[in-house]
């Protein structure tokens, strides 16, 4: 089992002025994975989201990190940019496979502009924002999810299995 934290990232979330639906609708999915070992909403400030991407890898040594919101292209959407700001190394297929399957579903999943990576072993997600759009994407990239954390971690893993 692995330790999960969900971000919520959204102005109006952080100040109360918006329910947050998002981050307890990909909670729900990730029973099979791990355990949520940590859930916060933060404002779309580069700066804050960062110091919580930092701390929940480096102090809270969690495995994996799945942001939702602040990916698309408003003047407040910095989730991609805070993201590869704190990463040690990229991994796009993840990114690639969510807009490759949920273009799909909706022209509009260009719109987003997620990203993955790893900073030390805690692999970080981007999710789009709105419940539908993170539902969609962590279930397109979820049966992958555990093989990937397998390696990340040093647990091993056959690869050649599947
Ligand atoms: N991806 C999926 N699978 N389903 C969706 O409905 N919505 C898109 C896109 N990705 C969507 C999706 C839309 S409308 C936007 S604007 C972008 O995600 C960015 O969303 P965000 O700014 O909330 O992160």
């Amino acid at each position: 089992m692995y330790k999960i934290a969900i971000i919520t990232v959204s102005d109006k979330g952080a100040r109360g002025e918006r329910i947050d639906e998002s981050g307890p609708a990909i909670r729900e999915m990730l029973y099979s994975l791990g355990e949520v070992v940590s859930y916060r909403v933060v404002p779309d400030e580069p700066d804050i989201l960062k110091g919580s991407l930092i701390n929940l890898s480096d102090v809270e040594n969690v495995h994996l990190i799945l942001t939702t919101g602040g990916t698309g292209l408003g003047p407040r959407d910095n989730t991609p940019e805070a993201t590869l700001a704190v990463i040690d190394r990229e991994v796009p297929g993840l990114a690639e496979a969510m807009r490759m399957e949920s273009l799909k579903k909706t022209n509009r999943a260009m719109l987003s502009r997620a990203v993955a990576g790893m900073r030390r072993s805690t692999l970080i997600i981007n999710l789009p924002g709105s419940v539908k759009a993170a539902r969609e994407c962590l279930e397109i990239i979820l049966p992958a999810l555990a093989h990937g954390l397998e390696i990340l971690s040093g647990a091993g893993g056959e690869c050649g299995l599947f």
